[in-house]
């Protein structure tokens, strides 16, 4: 794994933007995998900052989300969907028809895991996946357990990840049990990725992710396994390494 130290958020950001503009003008018709989260924040509003200096073009770009919560509406202000279209959809000239996000169907969960991958694989896999990190160490909504699953799938979220989430809801009652994700296989077939990952709670994870040791119990420790792997961090995110 690369691992770039920056001194701060925003430094992280006007680095992560800078990385990913340069994919994107590097090939035609990228295949981009996008997070969410409050990491990515900084790293959008800089790519948008540069799209209207005309430094970067997604005309031909195809996205593809990480995840999405089972039982929001897309115009929900918690949902992802309203996420990217506030931090950056809205904002860029990623064409409708070229942007992903998994969605959960009550009635047809397999086939709507299944078709993401799908998508994925036709649009001639992921090319840059761009990924947060959870202070578990998840990836997406990849939780630690016992066995991960390589597709898309639906998961049933950790006490953990709810606890962390909650700060987004009026309550922790109200955070969504359940999440569709890609899955640790999907995201691993990316051609190269990027984790981005910023503050002193994230430095535990991150200490793990880099350890050597590989277990399903820390997802992000996968990476480990990758040939074309960059985590960008600020000081304090590196600050256990
Ligand atoms: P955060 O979430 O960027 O809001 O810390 C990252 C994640 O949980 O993957």
């Amino acid at each position: 794994m690369n691992i770039v130290t920056v001194k701060d958020y925003t430094a992280l950001s006007e680095k992560a933007a800078r990385f990913v503009a340069d994919r994107v003008n590097g090939k035609k018709e990228l295949v981009l995998g996008l997070p969410t989260g409050s990491t990515p924040e900084g790293m959008y509003a800089k790519l948008v900052k540069l799209y209207r200096e005309q430094k970067v073009d997604f005309s031909e770009v195809v996205s593809f989300n990480l995840d999405e919560y089972c039982g929001l509406r897309s115009d929900h202000p918690q949902s992802y969907h309203y996420y990217m279209n506030r931090n950056f959809f809205d904002h860029v000239n990623i064409s409708e028809e070229n942007r992903h996000i998994p969605i959960h169907s009550e009635y047809y969960e397999d086939e709507s895991c299944s078709r993401y991958d799908q998508l994925i694989d036709r649009a001639g896999g992921i090319d840059l996946q761009v990924l947060g990190i959870g202070t578990n160490g998840h990836i997406a909504f990849n939780e630690p357990a016992d066995y991960l699953i390589g597709g898309t799938h639906l998961v049933q979220l950790s006490e953990k990840t709810i606890e962390a989430n909650s700060r987004f809801f009026n309550s922790r009652a109200e955070v969504p049990r359940r999440a569709i994700t890609m899955g640790m296989a999907t995201i691993m077939h990316a051609a190269e990725i990027l984790l981005l990952a910023a503050g002193k709670n994230k430095a535990r994870a991150i200490e793990k992710a880099c350890s050597g040791v590989i277990t399903t119990q820390l997802p992000a420790s996968l990476l480990q396994l990758h040939n074309n792997c960059t985590l960008l961090l600020d000081r304090e995110a590196a600050s256990l390494l």
